[in-house]
């Protein structure tokens, strides 16, 4: 490779949100400014304004905002009556939060393994998962590449199952032309602050197309209270802060932009790993990526992250142990070699800075350090 920085010459980190808050910084700040000066910070005009264009940006009939994506999880399997006896089936491949809403609502998770090349759920391994007392789906859409949800939807549907998208990591992605979130009962965003489209805090967001179901997830985020005080049923309180709603407002504008520029550092970092031992990651055809990681393939990934660390590059593992071998999962009675293609990427992927300011020199220094690693 020619033109890369020479060793030990810059730092890349693995996200610089400070980059972007210089790139965007009179539009937050006056959305902060607006804010603070109507002094509404629960509901109002950003929280519902943010709601409408979330719901029309992914194709959904209605939003509802709420306190973060694992409350967006929590809510959906409540509002669908997800409880004690149930069970709900998730990829074994993800972040935790996918699998412990399921015990949180009292219900039992089933682990099904992925697909190496996408990291989500594999459909023809769905079906062997089923038993009479499945009651849901969660299906992840990782790194930003959505999942296959007419498959699994089709799946469900033969069972009248509930299907639930975790697009915490995938919003503005596509199946065919579809929105992630937009295929199934609820789809579930993120927006925390590393998330495409993040916050400067927690907060989270359900898309659905049913009326009713909207209405319930409302009720649910509300302590089930409608009018104020009268309370039709027990929720909780999980709203998402007129601060968090306004600024959010304010990315939401740039956030095609932002994905656009993830996907070209992707084809970037793809044309430098041409002919390398680095497994680059797989993109279906069928989908619109939005690459929220960029997440590489290698031996010796340990040892990789080591040498990357010592040359000042970011780089995280999502995820280190997969959710059928967690702790806390043990009396579900999985055991090692179960899930083949979770285990195996929890040992083998790392995920490399691909956030939308990185400098082509930066991504040239990134690549030309993990192939001095992997190829020599
Ligand atoms: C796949 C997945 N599901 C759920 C969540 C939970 O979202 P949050 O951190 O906003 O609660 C995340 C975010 O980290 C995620 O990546």
């Amino acid at each position: 490779m020619s033109g890369e920085p020479a060793k030990g010459t810059m730092t890349v980190p693995l996200l610089d949100l400070r980059a972007q808050y210089a790139s965007i910084r009179q539009d937050l700040d006056e959305a902060v400014r607006g804010v603070m000066e109507s002094a509404r910070f629960i509901g109002g005009p950003e929280v519902s304004g943010l709601e409408q264009e979330v719901a029309r940006y992914s194709q959904c009939a209605h939003a509802v905002g709420c306190a973060s994506g694992t409350d967006a999880l929590l809510l959906s399997l409540w509002a669908l009556g997800i409880g004690p006896g149930d069970e709900v089936v998730t990829s074994a491949y993800s972040f935790f939060a996918s699998a412990g809403v399921i015990t949180n609502n009292g219900a039992t998770p089933v682990f099904v393994d992925v697909d190496p090349r996408t990291y989500n759920l594999d459909p023809l391994k769905l079906e062997a998962t089923f038993t009479p007392r499945t009651k849901a789906v969660i299906a992840v859409s990782l790194y930003g590449q959505c999942c296959d949800v007419p498959a699994v939807k089709a799946l469900c549907d033969k069972r009248q199952l509930y299907l639930v998208e975790d697009a915490a990591q995938s919003i503005g992605s596509e199946w065919e032309g579809r929105r992630s979130g937009s295929m199934s009962d609820f789809g579930c965003f993120s927006f925390f602050p590393s998330k495409n489209l993040g916050a400067a805090g927690d907060g989270g967001m359900v898309v659905m197309q049913s009326p009713e179901l909207a209405e319930k997830v409302k009720l649910l985020r509300e302590h089930g209270a409608k009018p104020k005080y009268f309370h039709s049923l027990v929720g909780t309180n999980s709203r998402l802060d007129a601060l968090q709603a306004a600024i959010l407002r304010v990315k939401l504008k740039h956030l095609d932009r932002w994905s656009e520029a993830r996907a070209k550092n992707a084809a970037l970092y793809n044309s430098l790993f041409e002919g390398s031992r680095v497994v680059r990651p797989y993109h279906d055809p069928r989908t619109r990526h939005i690459y929220n990681q960029y997440v590489i393939r290698v031996p010796q990934r340990d040892e990789l992250r080591k040498f990357l660390s010592e040359q000042g590059i970011g780089h995280e593992v999502y995820y280190p142990v997969p959710l059928h071998l967690q702790k806390c999962f043990a009396s579900l009675g999985y055991k090692e070699g179960d899930m083949p293609n979770a285990e195996a990427a929890a040992k083998e992927t790392v995920a490399l800075p691909i956030y939308p300011e990185l400098a082509e020199e930066q991504i040239r220094y990134v690549a030309a350090t993990v192939r001095e690693f992997v190829d020599s």
